[in-house]
């Protein structure tokens, strides 16, 4: 039975090291609306001032704050204590498919890089339009860019992906769903390299389409859906004749 929002105490159990550790335990009071990030906000402040972890906006803005709660990757500013915490007990863990630095706090230098390789950022041409550009909303190619850009890139989905795990090459779901948005970006004239850097053997190809990546994502992206459509925008340039 999951403990009573507003009363009782919480064991939490939290990461503590580095890629070598061990779990520390806290008894955190429960408090109404209490979020995870709460939880561990208290444990640095009340417990243990040594406590690393990151977080920034609270309000689900910035994606500084996902972990491994309870066994599954969140961003913890808008998880609810009361959704997560089985028979009163929590045990918080570092990203998964990230170097750790220290406890909670991953290293997300490579997660980023992947975006670069991946060509993820808008691309001009040598001659940019002054005007603003017109998308129509309803078009096709607005509402795939749409149905991706309000990614926060909060690692949730790389922490959840088993191709990640096992190479370490591979772009990951967060960097293909960036492509995938500058793909139908009718402005972007950086569209050849982009579908170069996602056919790679890192590449979109790679995915093997089991969903958690869009299962677990928070902010409710499929990134599967993006990769699926990067495959097919592929075969229709190698249709083309395109190389
Ligand atoms: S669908 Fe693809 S990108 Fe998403 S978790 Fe599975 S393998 Fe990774
Ligand atoms: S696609 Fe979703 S889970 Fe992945 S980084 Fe972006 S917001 Fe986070
Ligand atoms: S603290 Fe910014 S998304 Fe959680």
């Amino acid at each position: 039975m999951t403990a009573a929002e507003g009363s009782g105490t919480l064991g939490v159990e939290i990461w503590r090291g580095a890629e070598q550790g061990h779990f520390q335990t806290f008894a955190i009071p429960r408090r109404t609306h209490q979020t995870v990030l709460d939880v561990v906000t208290e444990v640095q402040r009340e417990h243990d001032s040594t406590l690393s972890y990151r977080f920034a906006c609270r309000v689900g803005m910035c994606g500084s704050c996902a972990m491994v709660v309870n066994g599954r990757p969140r961003w913890t500013c808008r998880t609810r204590v009361s959704e997560v915490a089985e028979d009163g007990r929590l045990r918080l863990e570092p990203l998964r498919n990230f170097a750790v630095v220290k406890d909670l706090a991953v290293e997300m230098t490579q997660f980023f890089d992947k975006w670069k390789e991946a060509k993820g950022s808008f691309e001009p041409g040598p001659e940019p339009k002054r005007d603003f550009a017109v998308v129509p909303p309803a078009s096709k190619e607005r509402q795939a860019a749409d149905a991706g850009i309000e990614c926060i890139g909060c690692g949730v989905c790389y922490s959840a992906c088993d191709v990640v795990a096992w190479d370490e090459g591979y772009l990951g779901p967060a960097a293909l769903n960036r492509a995938w948005t500058l793909v139908n970006d009718v402005r972007d004239r950086g569209q050849s390299d982009r579908l170069d850097a996602v056919s790679g053997g890192g590449g979109c190809q790679a995915c093997h389409t089991h969903m958690s990546c869009t299962s677990f994502c928070p902010k409710a992206i499929a990134p599967t859906y993006a990769i699926a459509g990067l495959k097919r925008a592929m075969l229709m340039r190698s249709l083309r004749g395109a190389p």
